[in-house]
């Protein structure tokens, strides 16, 4: 068990020789990060999650999880960014994608508070209506606006449902000391998960933030959680980019950056890890995006979006690279049906399995992507199970503190998520923001030039 990463189509955009210097500075980001001396050293402890998590804690987890799914067949995770991105990826990356991910004998799970759509409040509140529901509202300081709107709409809906009741429904995972949902939760007496102080919200979904949503859906935490340890026992510290893909990985990103590829594809060829190229959106596009720097990740699904954005990538601006994320063992098959007619002209394909077809497709892409222009590594996954991706997504994570680090930026802040909520907050009268919401206005005004036809 173990991530393979193929990198024959970085050359020969790149050379050797250009990776070198690559290699000693992602092992520089290595030992900063190992020595707790770089940028960011208060949010480091996802780096020991893995094997710092206590047979205690999976047990609460597992026992609060059983509980809840013996009282509700509908379960609302209500979090926006890192607070609801990872449990949601992979749920779907196991369960499937779709609104609704369901598990035999768990509740359907239901999202909230990543948006402000009355469209999508009201379909969750229609869809619910006859449900028995259950709730955890998930936020790491306690007041972000989306989820906390979210979250005062629902807790309204369970108390006139349940009446009393209700508080035994919602569970908060928030700060252990304060925020307006610490204190909220303390008041009503929720049952409460703890996010700790130095795992910031992109890193935390082998917090509670991660695991309990995902224990009530049925799947297997600890298998999870040993895929993360695993990770970390290959390639936290073994500081050789030839035998450790996060450390290669750090290298060939900055390498291409520095030779203006600002813009990552990740490119899959199973939709269900839709959900993981949106975790690792955030993952890296908030660890590395900052002081005018970094990487723009972008994703697609494979083939639907060869269909649409295919195109740019064959042909367009040549300032990207890809990343092909991969599956190696199928869990299922389907082969193409034979047809006696042949009216399609498809019977060349018959008696191929779908994941053949895949791999041929995932093939000649890459093949017609690399003679495009286009730079491009392959990270080969096991295949798809709580433990491969558990593995997967603490490599992801240690790629990009190396990354970050390479870069030259602290890959654990996100100073700049603070201005749209300042303005936001200026903008809807927030008491303590008037100034700045009268100059905001008088900004829209001068702003106001429209063309109508
Ligand atoms: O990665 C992060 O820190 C952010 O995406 C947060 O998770 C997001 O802003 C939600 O914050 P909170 O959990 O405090 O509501």
């Amino acid at each position: 068990m173990s991530i393979k990463l193929n990198y024959s189509n970085l050359f020969p955009f790149l050379s050797r020789q250009e990776l070198e210097p690559f290699f000693a500075r992602a092992r520089q980001a290595q030992k900063t990060l190992l020595g707790k001396d770089g940028p960011g050293v208060d949010f480091l402890g996802w780096v020991d999650l893995p094997v710092e998590i206590t047979e205690e804690q999976i047990l609460r987890l597992e026992s609060s999880a059983k509980e809840i799914r013996s009282k509700c067949d509908a379960f609302i995770t209500i979090g926006i960014g890192g607070s609801y991105l990872g449990g949601r990826a992979v749920s779907e990356a196991l369960l499937g994608a779709g609104p609704v991910a369901e598990n035999p004998g768990c509740p359907a799970a239901y999202y909230a508070g990543h948006n402000i759509s009355a469209v999508q409040m009201n379909r969750l509140l229609s869809r619910i209506e006859n449900r028995d529901v259950c709730l955890n509202v998930i936020s790491k300081y306690g007041s972000t606006t989306e989820p906390g709107i979210a979250f005062r709409i629902l807790r309204g809906w369970m108390e006139k449902k349940y009446g009393q009741e209700a508080s035994s429904r919602i569970i908060a995972t928030t700060d252990r000391a304060k925020g307006a949902l610490h204190n909220l939760a303390k008041k009503k007496g929720y049952e409460t998960f703890i996010i700790p102080d130095d795992v910031g919200g992109r890193f935390s979904v082998l917090t509670p933030v991660g695991l309990l949503p995902l224990a009530v859906s049925g799947i297997d935490i600890r298998s999870f959680i040993e895929g993360f340890k695993s990770a970390r026992k290959r390639y936290l510290k073994n500081d050789d980019p030839l035998s450790n893909p996060a450390l290669f990985y750090a290298a060939a990103r900055n390498a291409l950056y520095e030779k203006g590829k600002t813009i990552e594809v990740l490119s899959n060829f199973e939709s269900d890890l839709h959900g993981i190229a949106e975790w690792w959106k955030q993952l890296f596009g908030e660890s590395e995006g900052k002081e005018e720097k970094g990487i723009f990740p972008a994703a697609v699904d494979f083939p639907t979006d060869l269909h649409s954005m295919g195109q740019y990538l064959q042909n367009g601006k040549r300032d990207l690279f890809e990343t092909f994320l991969m599956v190696g063992e199928k869990t299922e098959e389907y082969a193409v049906p034979e047809d006696p007619e042949d009216s399609d002209g498809l019977n060349f394909l018959a008696g191929l399995d779908f994941a053949e077809v895949n791999l041929r497709a995932y093939n000649g892409t890459k093949i017609a992507h690399y003679d495009g222009g286009v730079p491009n590594m392959t990270i080969w996954l096991n295949r798809i199970d709580a433990e491969s991706i558990g593995e997967l997504l603490y490599f992801f994570e240690l790629a990009v503190a190396f990354s970050g680090y390479m870069l030259g930026v602290n890959p654990f802040d996100q100073p700049g998520v603070e201005d749209y909520k300042k303005n936001m907050f200026a903008l809807l009268g927030k008491p303590g923001f008037e100034e700045l919401g009268r100059e905001l206005q008088n900004r829209q005004k001068e702003c106001g030039q429209n063309i109508s036809g």
